[in-house]
């Protein structure tokens, strides 16, 4: 068991094999949060805290006399307003009587084999790892109010997930105006904050804070969880590197509003709440009803940022996406949207499919355009109906077209949204989100339908059904393009009109089930404008999520750097697109652009037709290149090999495969200098007795010194492990406009 409660010291030990998670619970039934980190021997770490008498740090009324007992400062597992804990707080209530006092107390526990699962909201699952789960019951007796604090431990894995349930044991309402999922405190001192901010089409881009003595929130307000901040959060040692420091990660998994609360106490402990974002938010818990909030997947490394993103990339990988993609190959995909845009018809979508054959792409992406009266952005959504002035042979026809070319055939969906120049709106007004007494907010000229309506779900579910049952369609691009305002349902008696929100989110996540459920081998692309809900909920339905509306590699450098923290390249949507690029303009050789779109599930964003030669050759070796690695991509273990921080002149990045007798070693340069200085990069992951020879490699330079050293030219240099580890590997010069290279190592 994984789990251990010392029943005598009233510690619970979480251990994996690599972390110790410690709860203790005091002689007033406090719950506190002792330790999280590097195993301790099940050492009783509540030595570390001192019972300090703080002024205006208030006693529970048993403990009084001892001064040093405060809510306000010991460390909690899941605090809450009201009761003396003035820091941040996990949940917020208000009582039938209007009393804001919550106050929990350790109750019971239950300690079971196998993990705990989510009736309504993703979770991270089972699959064959050995896992258990802790369940804390806390309560409030004066409310009648129980609090179970669910541990989920993945011991190989080296993962802890939290989530809580809220049960409502009165006979009154109680409502929740803040219902974390999570609160740890730490004492450690001296710690970062990295978290991944960003706007559209510039997602997840890597800021890293010194903690203060101040409330940090990183959320998002927008009914998504947003390009603008990312649910999840790096807590690391100052002085921690790529290889080096402790690291602790904060996931949330939810699509929806998110806050991420980290505060710097009087006493320099630092906090983190972690849930769905309070604004906006209450609920009501009538009597014997449970609040299920969102999971929160936790990881701790000794050994720098590269460890802790290794292990989000394997649990999301293998624990959290749709088992059937786990290991399949992606099909190399190409989608028409920076093609033609809304500019196609039957002719030219298979005129593209033909092109796009001929290049060995393995799939064609039908994108917005083909249903209602879509003609330009402003008209149609909620209308799944083939246009068939533009496709008179309905689906059927491209997709069987595409088929005889050996190719599989995607379409985009945008289900939760819906114009007001549409059928569907004109039939149900009613079903939109928005506030009746005044004029919505507008975005992209589309509005919300409200989810939270079972009706609204089963009209979607129908009638995308009756699409994917026209046809043999194998992937579904899954969009949502705008960010929600004037949350409100007109559905719901007053009092309840602060759940909206949520219910969004909880219907989203059931038409997603139910779409799954049915056509569990379609595999659906998430999107959201490129990664505006990039996030582990979305992931439990989505196994791959186009990173970025923005193609150009060289802002995809930073984006998908960024998104490599927590998520791993198999769901990082990323496609070769034309040059200038759509986005900004700018020129990039296409060797470069591969390098860049191979680091994600790979394919292409372009017109095939306007292909000149010369690229059409170029395209097809790329196609080649990444089915021989998409293996090493796809599963092998990805690292950083540039401080983003420091350098900016080069990103350098690195996949290793499994057994470590491969690895595939990418650089691209973001300025380019005379008579330069080499660039040594030291490898890492390596078998050190390994010898490997390069097998094989691309280079946007024309020159290609390193063709010298291939095997087959009889000139071939080897390497072993520990020289490209500890000694590194040198390029060639590289010049030219952001060149790209690419290098396969394989031991001999
Ligand atoms: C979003 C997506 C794009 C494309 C358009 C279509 O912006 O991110 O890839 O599908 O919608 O309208």
């Amino acid at each position: 068991m994984s789990v251990r409660f010392d029943d005598k010291a009233k510690i619970f030990f979480l251990k994996t094999d690599n972390t110790e998670y410690q709860i203790k619970i005091n002689e007033y039934g406090m719950v506190l949060h002792t330790y999280y980190g590097a195993e301790t021997g099940e050492t009783d770490m509540s030595y570390l805290i001192k019972e300090v008498d703080r002024g205006f740090s208030g006693n529970p009324y048993e403990g009084r006399k001892k001064r040093g007992i405060s809510a306000d400062t010991l460390p909690s597992e899941y605090s809450t307003d009201g009761a003396g804990d003035y820091r941040v707080n996990a949940l917020g209530i208000v009582a039938a009587d209007g009393s804001r006092t919550c106050d929990l107390r350790f109750k019971d526990y239950n300690i079971k084999s196998g993990k705990y699962k989510l009736e309504d909201l993703p979770y991270v699952r089972e699959e064959n790892d050995k896992s258990d789960t802790l369940e804390i019951v806390l309560e409030d007796k004066t409310l009648e109010l129980e609090v179970v604090l669910r541990y989920g431990v993945f011991e190989k894995k080296d993962i802890i997930t939290r989530q809580t349930l809220i049960i409502n044991k009165s006979d009154n309402c109680i409502t929740l105006n803040k219902a974390s999922s999570m609160c740890m405190d730490m004492i450690d001192k001296n710690m970062d904050l990295i978290h991944f901010h960003g706007r559209h089409a510039m997602e997840r881009q890597t800021e890293r804070i010194k903690i203060t003595h101040d409330i940090h929130t990183i959320g998002s307000k927008r009914g998504a969880s947003s390009h603008h901040n990312n649910p999840f959060v790096i807590i690391c040692d100052h002085n921690a590197t790529e290889d080096f420091g402790n690291c602790y990660g904060i996931m949330l998994m939810y699509s929806g509003n998110h806050m991420q609360e980290v505060e710097m106490d009087q006493a320099g402990s630092i906090r983190i709440v972690s849930g769905i974002g309070s604004s906006l938010f209450n609920w009501k818990l009538g009597k014997s009803e449970t609040f299920e909030t969102p999971e929160v997947i936790l990881a701790y490394s000794g050994k720098g940022l590269n460890e802790l993103s290794f292990l989000y990339h394997r649990i999301i990988r293998e624990n959290v996406c749709p088992k059937q993609f786990r290991d399949m190959k992606r099909p190399v995909l190409i989608n028409n949207w920076e093609g033609t845009y809304f500019d196609f018809d039957e002719k030219k979508i298979i005129e593209i499919e033909d092109s796009a054959a001929e290049l060995g792409c393995e799939m064609f992406v039908l994108d917005d355009g083909w249903f209602g009266e879509r003609n330009d952005d402003n008209a149609g959504l909620g209308d799944w109906k083939v246009n068939t002035d533009k496709l008179p042979g309905g689906i059927k026809t491209i997709a069987d077209h595409a088929n005889s070319l050996g190719m599989k055939f995607g379409l985009w969906f945008e289900p939760e949204m819906i114009n007001e120049d549409s059928d569907l709106y004109r039939n149900h007004p009613e079903w939109v989100i928005t506030d009746n007494n005044r004029n919505p907010v507008m975005g992209r000229n589309q509005l919300l339908l409200d989810m939270g309506k079972p009706e609204v779900v089963d009209y979607l579910f129908d009638s995308i059904s009756e699409i994917l049952d026209s046809a043999n369609i194998e992937y579904i691009k899954w969009d949502f393009n705008r960010s929600i305002a004037n949350p409100y349902s007109g559905g719901l008696e007053a009092e309840y009109e602060g759940e909206v929100l949520h219910r969004f989110m909880l219907g989203t996540y059931k038409l997603m089930d139910k779409i799954r459920s049915k056509y569990p081998d379609i595999l659906i692309e998430g999107c959201s404008g490129g990664g505006g809900r990039f996030d582990a909920g979305i992931m439990f339905y989505s196994p791959q999520i186009w990173c970025s509306d923005n193609s150009d590699a060289i802002d995809r450098l930073s984006i998908q750097k960024g998104t490599s923290y927590g998520y791993p390249v198999s769901v990082m949507g990323s496609h070769v697109s034309a040059s200038p690029n759509h986005q900004n303009g700018r020129v990039v050789p296409i060797i470069t652009r591969g390098i860049v779109a191979m680091s994600g599930t790979f394919g292409y964003e372009l017109d095939p037709r306007k292909l000149s030669i010369e690229e059409k050759e170029i395209i097809k070796k790329q196609i080649t290149d990444f089915n021989k690695y998409y293996k090493l991509i796809q599963k092998g273990r990805y690292y950083r090999l540039t401080n983003e921080f420091e350098e900016k002149n080069y990103v350098c990045w690195q996949f290793v495969s499994e057994d470590k007798s491969e690895c595939l070693v990418n650089i691209v340069l973001t300025n380019v200098h005379a008579n330069a200085e080499i660039i040594t990069v030291k490898l890492k992951g390596l078998n050190k007795n390994g010898c490997y020879i390069i097998d094989n490699s691309s280079s946007s330079c024309n020159d290609m010194p390193l063709e010298a050293s291939f095997e087959s030219s009889g000139n071939c240099i080897s390497y072993s492990g520990s020289a490209l580890m500890n000694g590194g590997y040198s390029f060639d010069p590289m010049y030219g406009v952001y060149p790209g290279m690419q290098i396969h190592f394989k031991m001999r």
